[in-house]
């Protein structure tokens, strides 16, 4: 399709700003959110992404100013086509113990949009308590037309790992291509274009507190994510009277209407609440100039808090391209054991703590207390090197790492993708030899 006409849409910086924009001049009221008449007979509409109550530093909503109310649609039906989309809790397979990894999700074989190309791995938490993340992968080969989608169960966090996408929202319009990551709101309606014909990616759903910079405590007030780097689209609308699916998540179950208009007719909002993007390539990274490999938190670039200090509901956090100078160090992650649970992924590159096997969209779980790190391999060139400064170059792994266990879906456990030999990448390792 073409993308004519929204491709020049204009962005605006900062993480959770107060923004202001409209798409046609002076259609955003001045001074009141709500005024009695608004200009063009435009309506009002608040978007709440926190709690009416939610302490200011984290209070999230926007004021959208629309041609028509988004509460003027028909009754939402079960959504009747196949979908490999779950939700926590899920107990289609019992809980496993074990380490998983998987190979690439394959391109679909028929016509499939990015909301038909989402496949549920894993699931933490419960939708409906508003805890825990839900782990998609997608391989969409279909752009959205008339069809748009939101998610009442969280927000999005979508990482390409192939094609780019152009995601058009009620919000404005912006495009993200792998080493790029969009961020969108719960319940904002999006719908998605691809303009390399095909795309694959990773999703992070979170039902939990949203997504945020994590403290910089002695770090200072730079580095790691900054601020400024997060991109918001400005105001962009379409008027379309025609009709128009709308698909939503509610509930872990998907649910369809039809509008006999576009949904993307918001012409001017303001707020903190705003998708946005955020290029993975302008992380500020820090590591050891001494010795020793820190605790990949140092990585984190957005963290959902839970209601425990520290101990997060989700972090996501990258293993961007960086220099490693620790001297008389082992270098590559170490091995461990953690109560938190770790599901990975590679967007493209090799990771250092993996000689094989962990492919460009591929993933791996590694539940809570699941021993892990380097192959053997990776661990057998880590001792043996020379340690002069060197570079990871040309590589993008991350992690999305929650306090609560990790679910697989059926999905997960029982297709051919799930590697039946990872343990083995853990085998070999010669008996430490103790004096006699
Ligand atoms: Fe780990």
């Amino acid at each position: 399709m073409t993308m004519a006409g929204i491709e020049g849409t204009d962005m605006m910086t900062g993480f959770g700003n107060h923004f202001a924009t409209e798409a046609v001049v002076g259609a955003l009221p001045i001074g009141r959110n709500s005024p009695q008449h608004i200009p063009f007979g435009l309506y009002a509409e608040q978007l709440s992404g926190t709690a009416f109550t939610a302490p200011r530093a984290t209070n999230r909503r926007s004021w959208l100013y629309r041609m028509r109310p988004a509460a003027n649609h028909p009754a939402y039906i079960p959504y009747d086509r196949a979908t490999a989309l779950r939700s926590g809790p899920c107990a289609e397979v019992p809980p496993t113990p074990n380490r998983l990894r998987w190979n690439p999700l394959p391109m679909p074989a028929t016509p499939t949009d990015f909301v038909d190309g989402l496949t549920t791995y894993v699931v933490n938490g419960n939708a409906g308590a508003g805890m825990g993340v839900g782990i998609h992968l997608y391989a969409a080969n279909l752009s959205m037309g008339s069809r748009a989608f939101y998610n009442a169960d969280g927000e999005m966090l979508i990482v390409p790992q192939e094609g780019a996408l152009w995601i058009v929202t009620e919000m404005g319009v912006f495009n993200i291509e792998p080493q790029q990551v969009a961020l969108i709101p719960r319940g904002i309606r999006f719908r998605i274009a691809l303009p390399d014909g095909m795309a694959r990616g990773y999703v992070c759903e979170n039902y939990g507190a949203p997504f945020r910079l994590p403290d910089l405590g002695p770090i200072g007030s730079n580095g790691l994510a900054n601020v400024r780097d997060f991109e918001t689209p400005e105001a962009w609308f379409e008027d379309r009277d025609e009709a128009f699916e709308i698909v939503q998540k509610f509930m872990g179950r998907l649910w369809t209407t039809t509008l006999d208009h576009s949904p993307f007719d918001v012409v001017a909002w303001h707020g903190n609440l705003a998708p946005c993007r955020y290029d993975l390539r302008r992380f500020n990274t820090m590591n050891t100039v001494s010795y020793d490999h820190p605790d990949p938190s140092i990585f984190t670039v957005l963290t959902s808090p839970s209601d425990t200090p520290g101990t997060a509901n989700c972090d996501f956090v990258i293993f961007p391209p960086r220099w490693m100078v620790a001297e008389g160090t082992f270098r590559p992650p170490w091995f461990h054991r953690n109560v938190m649970s770790e599901f990975m992924g590679l967007v493209h590159g090799t990771y250092d703590a993996k000689a094989t096997g962990f492919l460009p969209g591929g993933a791996s779980l590694h539940n809570c207390m699941s021993g892990h790190g380097p192959d053997r391999a990776s661990y057998d060139d880590a001792v043996a090197t020379d340690l002069k400064p060197d570079k990871i170059e040309d590589s993008m792994a991350f992690m999305f790492e929650s306090r609560f266990i990790f679910q697989p879906t059926r999905f997960a456990i029982e297709t051919p993708l799930c590697q039946p030999d990872y343990d083995d990448c853990w085998s070999g390792f010669r008996k430490a030899e103790l004096p006699q």
